[in-house]
């Protein structure tokens, strides 16, 4: 065990020493680890702890008819396809060959719930699965939730899908005077306006270790935004354009539309993309829409500059500093899967007869980060001490640099100028983001792998003249 853990705290301070100033995270057990609920590892439950009946569950069809507006912004979110999209699919797969069937039952309480509750995962094969258990974070989903459980649960918050969810004659609503109507009935759902709705799957904690794997929640709680009740809602059920006026003036936004095909007038209502980071969505979830404005959330997000002096030195060292500040978003940057999200810098220096000084975070020939790029993620170890990017053996966190929200993150880089160099010295930095990279695709989805697409979330460009 003492050398378990001193191998950790020396590949920690190893990969600290690659990236620069980052902390070393020590692994962050928690107090009430291990959970068994009616449904396994999953906190899902129903009202009884019995199954429920899965025809309770609709799927998009059911809803897009009188709620076309809905129905179309959700068709293609990662939630509409959060059982079916080839890298998670892939992902769950090698989940449940590695680990097991209760493991896989663990992943599917959040990635398809109705599945769980209803009793067909564990156990079914995947064809044999009707299409309302495939149906992802469904629209079935969120509104048929009955009670939200975190705060009664083994860790008094949210995490592990922890929810009662059950078929009802009702859907959740969060208008005030609720009016059935010929389709269905319909009953005031406070928990909608919640960010613990968000923070019931979009915290991930091992089921058997207690590590909190993904912490969306944790990271908003702490933040201004909180502080200010600007809840996920506010930006992911928002355009991009009102999202970035929410994080800029922390005041919430109104959208206007049609609740349904229906109704007689418009009132406020909430856009159903569910737009985050991933802009691979044409390649996942086949909607070039959702990777459109995934890039654009990113593009929204961060602010990069260099901070150099106005004159430098010949034949001595010029030390510039990077500096990238989390503008936009209500958590960490990057946030939850970081140990497989990559966010980084490339920074290129030359002089004026365009001789590169120094080159920093250049994908290689295989298209991989190099040593020493400065990296934004973190990286996770399983209970040996080696790293692994597969959440079901991680036991502690090897480093982790995320940036806060409204925070800025510092990073020092010292250019050799030679004696010879001709001024003005130019610097460019980019800074980029992907949600996975080539590598981790290829061990994931093998044959099937696809290219993730790199987005340049900003720029900047500095001089520095020579004395
Ligand atoms: C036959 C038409 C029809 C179908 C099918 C339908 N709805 Fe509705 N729904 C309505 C109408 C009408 C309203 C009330 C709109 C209004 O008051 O402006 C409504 C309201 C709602 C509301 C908001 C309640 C409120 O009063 O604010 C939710 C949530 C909802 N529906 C969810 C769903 C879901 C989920 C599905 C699919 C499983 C679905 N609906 C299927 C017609 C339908
Ligand atoms: C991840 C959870 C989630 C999913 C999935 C989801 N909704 Fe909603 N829905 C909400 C929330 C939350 C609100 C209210 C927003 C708020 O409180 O800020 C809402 C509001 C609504 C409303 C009221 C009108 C409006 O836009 O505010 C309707 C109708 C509705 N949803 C239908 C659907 C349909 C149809 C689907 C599937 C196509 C769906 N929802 C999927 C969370 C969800
Ligand atoms: C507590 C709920 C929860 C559990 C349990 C869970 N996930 Fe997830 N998973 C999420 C959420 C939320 C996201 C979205 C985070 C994001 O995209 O940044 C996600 C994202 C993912 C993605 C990224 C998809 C993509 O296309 O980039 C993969 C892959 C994945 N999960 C696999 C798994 C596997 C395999 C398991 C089980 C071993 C699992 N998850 C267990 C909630 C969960
Ligand atoms: C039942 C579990 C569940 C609930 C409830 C839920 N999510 Fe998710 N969410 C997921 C999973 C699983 C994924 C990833 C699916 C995948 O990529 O395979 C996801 C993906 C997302 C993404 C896209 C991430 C990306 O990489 O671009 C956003 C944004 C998001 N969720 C926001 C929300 C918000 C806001 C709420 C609350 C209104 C919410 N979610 C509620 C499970 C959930
Ligand atoms: C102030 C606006 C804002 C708030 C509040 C906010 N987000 Fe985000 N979120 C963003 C932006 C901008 C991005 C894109 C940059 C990034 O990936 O972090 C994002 C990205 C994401 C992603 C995708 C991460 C990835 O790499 O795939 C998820 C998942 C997510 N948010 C969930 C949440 C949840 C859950 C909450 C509430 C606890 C929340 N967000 C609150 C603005 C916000």
């Amino acid at each position: 065990m003492r050398q378990a853990l001193l191998l950790v705290i020396v590949l920690a301070s190893i990969r600290c020493a690659q990236s620069g100033s980052s902390v070393a995270e020590r692994p962050s057990a928690n107090p009430a680890p291990a959970h068994r609920g009616p449904f396994g590892l999953s906190m899902v439950s129903t009202p009884d702890g019995k199954p429920v009946p899965i025809e309770g569950f609709g799927v998009l069809d059911d809803c897009s008819l009188c709620h076309p507006r809905q129905a179309e912004e959700f068709d293609g979110s990662f939630h509409s396809r959060a059982h079916e999209e080839p890298f998670y699919r892939a992902f769950a797969e090698l989940a449940r060959a590695e680990a097991g069937e209760a493991t896989y039952a663990w992943c599917t309480g959040c990635h398809s719930p109705a599945a769980v509750v209803s009793g067909l995962v564990p156990g079914t094969k995947e064809d044999a699965l009707p299409d309302a258990a495939k149906a992802g974070v469904s629209c079935d989903v969120c509104h048929q939730v009955q009670e939200l459980t975190g705060a009664s649960g083994p860790w008094k918050e949210p995490g592990n899908a922890s929810f009662v969810l059950a078929p009802s004659k009702t859907k959740a609503s969060i208008r005030a005077e609720i009016q059935s109507n010929p389709a269905h009935g319909a009953r005031r759902g406070e928990f909608l306006e919640r960010a613990e709705l968000c923070a019931s799957c979009h915290t991930v904690v091992h089921p058997t270790n207690g590590l909190r794997v993904e912490h969306t929640y944790d990271e908003w709680k702490k933040s201004v935004y909180a502080e200010k009740g600007i809840v996920c809602q506010d930006c992911h059920m928002r355009t991009v354009e009102q999202a970035v006026e929410v994080a800029r003036t922390l005041k919430p936004a109104v959208v206007e539309g049609r609740t349904s095909a229906m109704s007689a007038k418009d009132r406020a209502i909430h856009p159903h993309f569910f737009v985050g980071g991933n802009a691979d969505a044409e390649r996942l979830t086949g909607s070039a829409t959702h990777a459109a404005m995934a890039e654009a959330r990113l593009q929204s997000a961060a602010l990069l500059a260099i901070e150099a002096p106005e004159k430098g030195p010949r034949g001595a060292e010029l030390v510039l500093t990077v500096a990238v500040t989390n503008v936009g978003a209500g958590h960490e940057l990057p946030t939850s899967l970081t140990e497989i999200r990559e966010m980084w810098v490339e920074l290129v220096v030359r002089d004026a007869d365009g001789k590169e000084l120094l080159r920093s975070g250049a994908l290689d020939e295989h298209d991989e980060l190099p040593p020493k790029t400065l990296r934004y993620g973190c990286a996770l170890l399983d209970a040996k001490g080696r790293e692994t990017f597969k959440p079901w053996e991680a036991a502690s966190i090897a480093w982790k640099r995320c940036i806060p929200p409204k925070a800025t993150d510092r990073e020092p880089f010292r250019v050799a100028v030679p004696r010879d160099a001709r001024g003005p010295i130019a610097i460019e930095a980019r800074l980029r983001f992907r949600s996975a990279s080539p590598r981790v695709v290829k061990a994931v989805m093998k044959d099937a792998a696809y290219e993730p697409r790199v987005v340049e979330m900003a720029s900047a460009t500095a001089s520095v003249a020579l004395e």
